[in-house]
């Protein structure tokens, strides 16, 4: 974070434009907007894109079974293409340009429709020259309800992302310099999280469901002022409730934590000269606090993983001080960038396969995969957490075990997307 651009903290929360309970079908616009990412008074607006009129786009909730219908209309001068990142939905409406549908050009509209199947926090995005697009805003919140929701006074909901701005509060052009690139990538110098406008009461109990939206930044997180436990990681309820002290997430990760509030609730990140604060919630008056434990959430039903079938290795290559990539391709997976003719993997619908992920850069990289969530392997070879995208810090090894249980084209890249933009991804097949 460059302290000298902007020293401020985000305590002036803008609201998140709307709710939209999708029933039916819904319109998604994207286009152009002036946004207050910057806080109010200080600073006007920033000129950027968005959905339906603000940044981030509406919060989009349907319940676990409840198909969602939504019609894209591309009001931008670029094309475009809506990504329902962690959704295991239908291939032809995983929203990636050309492998799986043709970019929406502008002027032209696109219809999404699915029905989510795991209950859980979850996020769509601009998947097309993404690592600008989504710098800019194209995306929102997406979330699936329990059909029996938890016990609590109330569920929020904050995206958390950064931008680089100019003295004005306007967004600089710089996006995918060879710098950033090759680098950890192209990070604000503005953070903040985009929280709702409301008052907590002291004893109330919440669930705080957190999206990093960021392109590329990697946010250290601490919360203050609750007493809770995550219960989810990238839409995956934890079968135990877990205490922390910080919470590490990658861009497109995200967390939900159910908590009992203390006191004004902050959310913020560790950096180098101390901590910055991305957000707040004010108290006001008190309840009386429940005495339940926090509970864990119903599991959704994804596969169990069978005998292992194929193991692979995806060594992730490249970068500043990776010493072998240069021009255009700065990055890449087992010596190849961008998107090849042939996969990376092809398996037969219902394969258990071990992916190895080997960081040989610099660099950390998030690993996502589309249409699927994996489990982490933890150090002893025992099944970790379920998540759709993995951090894998620089010079580790991360071992994934997928169940690959969705035929179709599903990308496989870093969710940095500067390193995206830099070729490193690839994609696999399900027959
Ligand atoms: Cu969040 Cu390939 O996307
Ligand atoms: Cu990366």
């Amino acid at each position: 974070m460059n302290r000298r651009d902007f020293l401020l903290t985000a305590s002036a929360a803008a609201l998140l434009p709307n709710v939209s309970r999708a029933m039916g079908q819904f319109d998604l616009f994207a286009e152009a907007v002036e946004a207050q990412i910057l806080p109010t008074g200080e600073y006007s607006a920033t000129r950027s894109f968005g959905f339906n009129g603000g940044l981030p786009g509406p919060e989009i909730r349907v319940q676990q079974g409840q198909r969602l219908d939504v019609l894209l209309h591309n009001k931008l001068d670029e094309g475009t293409a809506v990504h329902w990142h962690g959704i295991r939905l239908q291939n032809a409406m995983d929203g990636v340009p050309i492998l799986t549908q043709d970019i929406v050009n502008p002027g032209s509209t696109h219809t999404y429709q699915f029905t989510p199947p795991d209950a859980g926090t979850f996020w769509y995005h601009s998947h097309y020259l993404s690592h600008e697009q989504v710098a800019r805003g194209l995306m929102g919140p997406l979330i699936v309800e329990e059909a029996n929701p938890p016990d609590l006074d109330h569920d929020i909901t904050a995206i958390l992302a950064d931008w680089r701005l100019d003295e004005a509060g306007q967004l600089t052009d710089d996006f995918a310099t060879m710098h950033d690139v090759a680098h950890a990538g192209r990070m604000g110098n503005f953070a903040r999280a985009f929280l709702p406008d409301l008052l907590l009461k002291k004893g109330a109990r919440i669930r705080l469901r957190m999206i990093n939206a960021a392109a590329d930044r990697v946010f250290p997180l601490t919360l203050t002022g609750l007493k809770g436990r995550i219960v989810a990681f990238d839409g995956m309820p934890l079968a135990q409730p877990r205490e922390f002290e910080t919470i590490e997430l990658a861009p497109a990760q995200r967390v939900d934590v159910i908590a009992d509030v203390e006191g004004t609730m902050e959310i913020s990140m560790a950096t180098r000269s101390g901590n910055y604060s991305l957000g707040q919630l004010a108290t006001e008056g008190d309840v009386e606090p429940r005495s339940s434990e926090i509970p864990a959430l119903p599991s959704n039903d994804v596969p169990r993983p069978g005998e292992v079938t194929q193991e692979l290795t995806l060594a992730m290559q490249g970068g500043a001080m990776g010493g072998r990539h240069g021009g255009d391709n700065i990055w890449a997976f087992n010596d190849l960038s961008d998107l090849q003719s042939a996969p990376f993997g092809r398996f037969q619908r219902g394969e258990t396969v071990r992916i190895r992920l080997v960081n040989d850069t610099s660099f950390p990289h998030g690993i996502h995969l589309h249409g699927h969530h994996f489990y982490e392997i933890q150090r002893g070879g025992s099944l970790g957490d379920l998540r759709d995208t993995s951090l894998v810090q620089a010079g580790e090894t991360q071992d994934i075990l997928c169940v690959f249980d969705n035929p179709g084209k599903w990308m496989l890249h870093c969710h940095m997307l500067s390193h995206q933009a830099g070729g490193m991804k690839t994609w696999v097949e399900v027959l």
